[in-house]
């Protein structure tokens, strides 16, 4: 019972503290079918193994005898400052692990100061959360319809009138992954209908419909979902639309992000979008050295997949990330405890890295490119 469980967190003690701990509260909390979709991998769930793993594979060298005794976390990406190189990675359909979805998380996001980056498949419209948390930064992650451009043209638009502050063109998404997990299960969060905040809420959409039955709309959201004839053309037209900074989502290999800078994309996002895509690939941070190596600082790198602690941010940051985004962990936290939930997970990561950090003898987050990392 979560209330019952929500009301007994009230210590510091009582929160999970582990990402297994929340996992489990969270396994207890959701609905199987929900907690199976969020969870699992792709496949044989290789790469969603292997993320985690091979932050384990990379080892710090610390420095000694530096002055420690504040460390400045904070980072600067497109003119804005940040107080902690965190974000939150989109996550699409969070009514599946807490009622108030988004919204509660928008809110503990703005509490802990990190922006929070809205899925296209969003519980709530991307409006609603903005209304939830008006200053608070925040980014839009787009599911480019191949279908219908003019859609995520359309959702650009809205994303950038209601402030949001860089738009996130996902793009290993061409169709969905093999999900073993949800075959057997049956279970499609799409079909229930609990992404589709963004799409009923934008006149694009609503116009391209036959009529505006529930099978219609499900029907066209599964449409518009997939792009498997999504190329760099359509990217270089989202940049033409839109003055915000577009960061592409899902890059592994170093030639596409050299591509990258080539058709003035603002940053990248390394990614395997948590193992849920093609199984078997490279883990994230293992794909990162090369990637850092191409695009030789011209825009910023940021990383996902497998992030569960804070000191797997410190090696992403060491090896090149110029910020780190939180994926499942605050899932879990909300499935957990709600936006305290959230909060408490972001905390903790937090609170990690300033101690790893401190530790590794790097009082200024902007001299991390010295710390020495090696492969074990
Ligand atoms: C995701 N992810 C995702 N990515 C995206 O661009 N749009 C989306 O709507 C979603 N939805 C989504 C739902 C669920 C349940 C999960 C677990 C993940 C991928 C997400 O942004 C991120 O890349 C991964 O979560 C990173 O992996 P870890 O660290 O969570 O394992």
């Amino acid at each position: 019972n979560r209330d019952l469980l929500m009301k007994n967190m009230s210590k510091e003690q009582d929160f999970p503290l582990t990402f297994e701990e929340w996992e489990q509260q969270a396994a207890e909390n959701m609905l199987p079918g929900g907690f199976g979709y969020a969870s699992t991998g792709a496949g044989r769930g290789e790469t969603e193994k292997r993320n985690a793993e091979a932050f384990s594979k990379w080892a710090i060298v610390p420095r000694i005898l530096q002055d420690v005794s504040t460390v400045d976390m904070s980072v600067k990406l497109f003119g804005r400052s940040y107080k902690t190189p965190f974000f939150l990675a989109p996550i699409g359909v969070q009514v599946l692990a807490y009622e108030e979805a988004e919204r509660a998380t928008a809110k503990a996001a703005a509490v802990m100061e990190i922006p929070l980056i809205v899925s296209t498949v969003s519980t709530c419209s991307l409006e609603e959360i903005a209304e939830a948390v008006p200053s608070a930064p925040k980014w839009f992650q787009l599911y480019f319809s191949s279908v219908h451009p003019e859609l995520s043209y359309s959702m650009v638009e809205r994303a950038e009138k209601s402030g949001y502050e860089a738009i996130v063109i996902t793009v290993d998404t061409v169709m969905a992954g093999w999900r073993e997990q949800d075959i057997r299960s049956g279970f499609s969060p799409l079909a229930l209908g609990y992404g589709k905040g963004n799409y009923v809420n934008d006149p694009v959409f609503m116009k391209s419909l036959p009529n505006h039955d529930q099978e219609s709309v499900i029907a066209s959201i599964f449409e518009n979902i997939q792009h498997p004839n999504l190329t760099w053309k359509d990217i270089a037209e989202v940049k033409k639309r839109t003055s915000l900074p577009v960061l592409i989502k899902g890059i592994l290999h170093p030639e596409d992000a050299k591509i990258a800078v080539e058709y003035g994309v603002d940053g990248i996002i390394v990614s395997n979008h948590g193992g849920r895509q093609l199984d078997g690939v490279i883990a994230s941070i293992d794909a990162l050295p090369e990637i850092v190596e191409a695009v030789k600082g011209q825009i910023p790198i940021l990383l996902d997949s497998g992030v569960r602690r804070g000191i797997d941010a410190v090696k992403a940051l060491a090896l090149g990330a110029a910020g780190v985004l939180i994926g499942r962990p605050f899932l879990y936290g909300l499935a957990a405890a709600g936006q305290k939930g959230v909060e408490k997970v972001l905390e903790r990561f937090i609170q990690e890295t300033e101690v790893s950090l401190a530790l590794s003898g790097m009082a200024d987050l902007k001299q991390i490119s010295k710390l020495k990392m090696v492969r074990q």
